[in-house]
Formats: structure tokens, C-alpha cells, sequence
């Protein structure tokens, strides 16, 4: 029968078993490098942190371009200010924060992001590259939740935090900025779908799409638990958020306090 519609879309919303809406299920990698060529938006500056980094023999696990230009937007969107970042690696994730936090003013605080990272290397390296927003950011080096719970323990009135460390304390990092954050925050996570471990890992990813796992043996255990205790945590908050997972290529939570 002819339907009159694309034979493409008819294919998907023949395939289309789960629900009677019309989705893709393929990965959005290529999708986001291709929307951040054609949207812009990347400063030399932030080339620039990527070469550096790389040669300075930084591994290449930060955020994209499109996930950095989205960060910025959705910080600028809520006239963010002063916010903490838990894994700073080499600033490129710090650099679209710190551009999003130029020129805001609220209470007239002076715009900081405080960005933790365990490596002295690696915050040396991010030193170094943050050069151009250094009056908008303080670099933080040991175990994340010491410095959080030690020299940054009495930040208050949050806008943002932005989670991209170690996998394991991502429920403890999450209860730390929520214990801090203002009404109208947003606590941001970075590869909350770790990878896709997050369905895998429990038998419930479809086989038919396992394909398309970017890496399903790059996560352990003790990745996979903290992961699946911070998604519990966030159906637990009730009324008290908005929360949802923006669909980049490693998933993004987003969680709104209200
Ligand atoms: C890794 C960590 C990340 O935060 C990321 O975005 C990608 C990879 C890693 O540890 O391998
Ligand atoms: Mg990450």
C-alpha cells in the first residue's frame, strides 16, 4: 500500500514496536560534530585546548563541541554565575562554562567557576589553556570530594554544577551540589548513559540495538553502580525537580531544582 509517505519513514514507523512515535535510534556522535561544524561557535582559544592537551598527553574524554556549546547556552539561559565543576581534565568543558559565566551579574557577585580535578598534570595542563578566562575560574587539584567538602564547603546559592569526574562518586558529587544549589540551578552529568553500560549492564538493552554500544566493556563495576545510584536518586527527587537526559552521544542529565 502506498501511504504517500517517505518510504524511510514509513520503514521507521513500521519498525517502530515500543511506541506509536516515530524516533531514530542511531547514535548521535556524527550528529553532534556535524551541528557544532555548521551551528559554530568554538573559539580558536578552544582549539587551541584541544591540540595542547593532546599534546601534552591528556586523554581525549571531554565533553564535544556540541555539548560545550549547549552547556554554555543552557548557563547563559539561567544567568549563571558561580557554579562548581567536579573533573576538570584539560579546561575545554571549563573554557565553554567560563564564556557562558562572561559578563553575567546577579547579587553582584563576581562570576567564578571552581573547577576540581585529581591530577596535577592534568591541572597544570588546564592551567595553562584556561590563560584567556583565568579571572573567571579557580582550579582545584586533589580528591574532589576533600576539596568540595573542605575548602569549598560553605558555597551556597549554586547556579550550576556540572559533573564529569570519576563515574563511582557521581551520587556523592550530585548530593553535595544539591545540598547547595538555588532554586533555578541546574546540575548538569556527563555520560549518563555511561557509554550505554547504563541498559546493558542490567539485561535490558535490546539486542537488536547493541550495535550501536560505543563501549560496552570500558565501564566497571563500580562505574556501572555509581551511575545506576545517581539515575535512582533522580527519579527520587519528586517535586522537587525538573529532570531529564539530553540525548547528546553520552547522554547528558539535566536536572532543574525547583
Ligand atoms: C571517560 C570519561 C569521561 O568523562 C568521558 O566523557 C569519556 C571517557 C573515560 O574515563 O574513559
Ligand atoms: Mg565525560
Amino acid at each position: 500500500m502506498n501511504s504517500g509517505l517517505h518510504p524511510f519513514l514509513q520503514k521507521q514507523i513500521n519498525q517502530s514496536q515500543r511506541s506509536n512515535s516515530v524516533r531514530s535510534e542511531f547514535r548521535s556522535l556524527w550528529l553532534d560534530e556535524s551541528i557544532a561544524e555548521r551551528y559554530g561557535g568554538e573559539l580558536p582559544e578552544q582549539k587551541n585546548i584541544l591540540q595542547n592537551s593532546a599534546a601534552r598527553g591528556l586523554p581525549p574524554n571531554q565533553v564535544g563541541p556540541f555539548e560545550g556549546h549547549l552547556m554554555m547556552m543552557l548557563l547563559r539561559m539561567i544567568n549563571a554565575q558561580v557554579g562548581v565543576e567536579f573533573g576538570t581534565l584539560g579546561g575545554y568543558s571549563t573554557s565553554w562554562i567560563a564564556r557562558a559565566l562572561q559578563g553575567a551579574s546577579r547579587n553582584g557577585r563576581a562570576p567564578c567557576v571552581h573547577t576540581l580535578e585529581l591530577k596535577p598534570h592534568f591541572a597544570e595542563v588546564a592551567r595553562e589553556n584556561l590563560q584567556p578566562w583565568a579571572e573567571l575560574l579557580q582550579v582545584h587539584v586533589g580528591p574532589a570530594l576533600e576539596i568540595a567538602n573542605g575548602a569549598l564547603a560553605s558555597l551556597q546559592d549554586l547556579d550550576f554544577v556540572f559533573i564529569d569526574a570519576d563515574k563511582a562518586n557521581y551520587p556523592n558529587y550530585f548530593d553535595w551540589a544539591w545540598a547547595r544549589l538555588r532554586k533555578g540551578g541546574v546540575v548538569l552529568i556527563d555520560n549518563f548513559y555511561l557509554w550505554g553500560g547504563i541498559y546493558a549492564a542490567q539485561g535490558e538493552y535490546p539486542r537488536e540495538y547493541s550495535d550501536s554500544l560505543s563501549a560496552r566493556d570500558h565501564f566497571s563495576a563500580t562505574q556501572f553502580a555509581g551511575m545506576k545510584k545517581l539515575w535512582d536518586k533522580l527519579e527520587g527527587l519528586g517535586e522537587s525537580a525538573h529532570k531529564t537526559i539530553l540525548p547528546t552521544s553520552e547522554g547528558l542529565g539535566c536536572v532543574y531544582k525547583l
